[in-house]
């Protein structure tokens, strides 16, 4: 049976967050509930770190897959020695060079680190975000914070209170509430107990922003045996119920014809403004560069599926900067939709 909660949703300022909505929030943490927060990527579902029970309320909530690790949050780089006994020097350089910001570290995992919060890996995940209500609450708390995005498991990450009520009202004890979130797509993940250090997900961080600091990256694909390192990177992700479709941006509006030829309601994703009028089509334009793209991603699949969208054709982008980042989520989400036919 899930447990069935009146979740409470608490609006903060983002930049001056009030220090009795954060004390309750800390409370609730240090009491083994689970708390939904804002962080600069997208919102998570926080719990007690350290404590089995709390870590085990994310999975049920989330309906998760047991083997799939959680990324750890703290609210400084000093706090890294409580959980690993091996600091990589890889790591401090690249902490100071990117925290507070998007960029999980992996780690050796100190021995009181739960298997659960690892997946049953010997290594843990960790960052520092850089959202002034996710380092209050991290402080208040007093304990590092286990914190997947705040979605159903295979849902799109969610990137407003609302997208985490969507997903898990009466599943979380408390949301805060501080509006958007500014980058949009998660965290860069990089496995720094290897030497070059391997992109397990690329995100927030751009890998060219990574290269810049530390050379060489490797990606997984150079390593056959890290495929078991990324868990996460099995399961299916970020998909609307809608079938999504990929296109570059020449080609959107011919493909969307197409499917709207065949009789289905088509949700177009473009940055590029379209002529295309019918009754069965829905248009969400999103203006400027890769990282309004990003912002708006997962905002605008999840727009388009309550929208009653069958089919939803994104633009593709190029794979530099925060390309890289959206084409990694579009494929996946592309990979996982099942379509309603
Ligand atoms: O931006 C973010 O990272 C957000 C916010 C809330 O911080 N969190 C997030 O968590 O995206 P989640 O659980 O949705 O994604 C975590 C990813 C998964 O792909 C997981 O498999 C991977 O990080 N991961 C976690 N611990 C790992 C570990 N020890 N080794 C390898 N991969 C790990
Ligand atoms: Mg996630």
């Amino acid at each position: 049976m899930d447990e069935a909660y009146a979740t409470i949703t608490v609006r903060v300022d983002p930049e001056r967050p009030d220090p009795a909505a954060i004390a309750q929030a800390a409370r609730l943490i240090r009491d083994g509930e689970l708390v939904a927060f804002p962080t600069e990527t997208v919102y998570g579902l926080g719990a007690d770190a350290l404590n089995p029970q709390a870590v085990a309320r994310i999975f049920q909530a989330k309906g998760r897959p047991a083997d799939n690790p959680i990324i750890v949050h703290i609210p400084s780089f000093q706090d890294l020695a409580s959980l690993t006994l091996a600091i990589p020097p890889l790591a401090g350089v690249l902490a100071a060079r990117f925290w507070p910001g998007p960029l999980t570290l992996v780690v050796q995992r100190a021995p009181h680190v739960p298997h659960i919060t690892t997946g049953g890996l010997e290594t843990v995940a960790v960052r520092v975000p850089a959202h002034p209500v996710a380092l209050a609450l991290l402080r208040a708390a007093q304990r590092p914070v286990a914190a997947p995005s705040a979605n159903r498991s295979g849902r799109p990450s969610p990137t407003c209170a609302g997208h985490v009520l969507e997903d898990l009202q009466g599943r979380v004890k408390l949301v805060l509430d501080a509006g958007p979130c500014a980058v949009g797509v998660e965290s860069t993940v990089l496995d720094v107990t290897q030497d070059p250090p391997v992109l397990l997900r690329p995100g927030g961080v751009t890998l060219e922003a990574l290269e810049a600091v530390v050379g060489h990256v490797a990606m997984p694909r150079e390593l056959d045996h890290v495929a078991g390192r990324s868990p996460g990177t099995r399961y299916r992700h970020y998909a609307p119920r809608a079938t999504l479709l990929l296109a570059p941006a020449g080609e959107v509006e011919t493909l969307a014809a197409r499917l709207l030829d065949e009789g289905r309601t088509v949700g177009i994703m473009t940055r590029l403004p379209l002529q295309l009028r019918h009754p069965r089509v829905r248009v969400r334009i999103i203006s400027g560069d890769l990282a309004q793209y990003a912002r708006e991603l997962f905002a605008a699949l999840r727009e388009l599926d309550t929208q009653g969208c069958q089919v939803i054709v994104a633009e593709s982008v190029g794979e530099q900067g925060l390309g890289l980042a959206i084409m990694d989520r579009l494929r996946r989400a592309a990979a996982g939709s099942q379509g309603r036919e």
